[in-house]
């Protein structure tokens, strides 16, 4: 028989991303993440084509997964799903997978909030990458969330500011829709701006409370922006694309790091980590390493393949949670909405 060792499988199927990993002592064997095209078309993510896309991957994902990390299933010791926030019919796929497979293997059930996973996977260990002190404050910043979070254990987050609307991923994703970008677009509006001047164009920062944020207006700002200048220029968008995505980008990060610097000065707390899959932005990470130097602030900053969605971040808390004895029953049932 083989011997069960302390191997976990992460499953994440929250959005568009069908994802499998092994973590074994803190350290990810393998990461494999599935992207679904399908939705560029759209210009957005279908969610009934998010689900079927989920039960077509999922089964070689996470075979694939364990063959990278060289494991057999039979040598898992638990598996750890992402439970909420996100799409129910994408959530549904990865929930009922996995309480399947540990039911048929016998093992311990662990559900992931997929917020808290983005910030606990700080602490998986890589050499890109360092574990936060607690206490900490984490900026969670991705396609369906912008949060501030106290974090004063692993399980101990306390959401102290959000978005009152657009959270700051559809911020880069609307504007970048507007400048013919196609969906998801916050990383060619990076890579187009590493070329532009972020001084080029003015875009509004919207006033709301010290650690509240709101995008809505920047958007339509930038719409209202664009077609004023296309109705003069119809090529004023190629013409200025690198300029219009620098200028975004400037605004945005330096209106997150209004709001970070908010918060430190608020909790007195000067330990800070940001998640999520804006978290990849080369602004906001610049910003983040400049202020450990202006602000004597110590900052976090995950390897990118830890930023967008991904399984090893749940297999993570995977770990973190099983080591707890923190275990789902086997009728647990996903939740679109879900809290910190
Ligand atoms: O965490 P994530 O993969 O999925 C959600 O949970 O939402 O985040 C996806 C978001 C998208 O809005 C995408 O445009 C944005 O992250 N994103 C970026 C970059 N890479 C991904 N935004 C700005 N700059 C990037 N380099
Ligand atoms: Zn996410």
């Amino acid at each position: 028989m083989i011997q069960k060792q302390n191997y976990i499988l992460g499953i994440e199927s929250s959005c568009d991303d069908t994802a499998a990993a092994v973590i074994h002592n803190g350290l990810i064997l393998s990461n494999v993440v599935a992207t679904q095209k399908i939705h560029e078309e759209y210009g957005g993510v279908v969610p009934e084509l998010a689900s079927r896309a989920h039960q077509q991957n999922i089964v070689p994902v996470v075979q694939l997964a364990l063959r990278k990390a060289n494991i057999d299933k039979k040598q898992l010791s638990a598996i750890a799903f992402t439970r909420g926030p996100g799409l129910m019919g994408s959530l549904l796929v990865g929930t009922s997978f996995s309480k399947s497979l540990a039911m048929g293997l016998g093992i311990p059930l662990i559900d992931v909030n997929h917020m808290q996973a983005h910030i606990l996977a700080h602490f998986i260990k890589a050499e890109e990458q360092t574990a936060p002190d607690f206490p900490f404050i984490a900026l969670t910043i991705s396609g369906g969330h912008t949060q501030l979070v106290m974090v004063t254990d692993y399980f101990a987050m306390e959401v102290i500011g959000q978005t009152l609307d657009d959270a700051v991923g559809e911020a880069f994703d609307k504007s970048g829709k507007i400048f013919g970008l196609p969906y998801p677009s916050g990383h060619l509006i990076d890579k187009y701006a590493q070329n532009g001047n972020p001084k080029a164009y003015k875009f509004p920062k919207p006033k709301v409370g010290p650690l509240d944020f709101s995008f809505s207006g920047l958007k339509t700002a930038v719409l209202y922006f664009v077609e004023k200048e296309v109705k003069a220029n119809p090529d004023f968008v190629s013409e200025n694309l690198e300029d219009l995505c620098a200028s975004l980008q400037y605004t945005i990060v330096d209106y997150l790091m209004d709001k970070l610097k908010n918060a430190v000065e608020l909790t007195g707390i000067k330990e800070v980590a940001i998640g999520g899959g804006v978290s990849a932005n080369s602004g906001i990470r610049t910003a983040l390493i400049e202020a450990e130097k202006k602000y004597s602030w110590k900052t976090h900053i995950p390897k990118i393949e830890y930023c967008t969605d991904n399984a090893a971040m749940i297999a993570m808390v995977g770990e973190l949670k099983y080591k707890q004895g923190l275990f789902a029953k086997y009728d647990v049932v996903a939740k679109a909405r879900m809290k910190m």
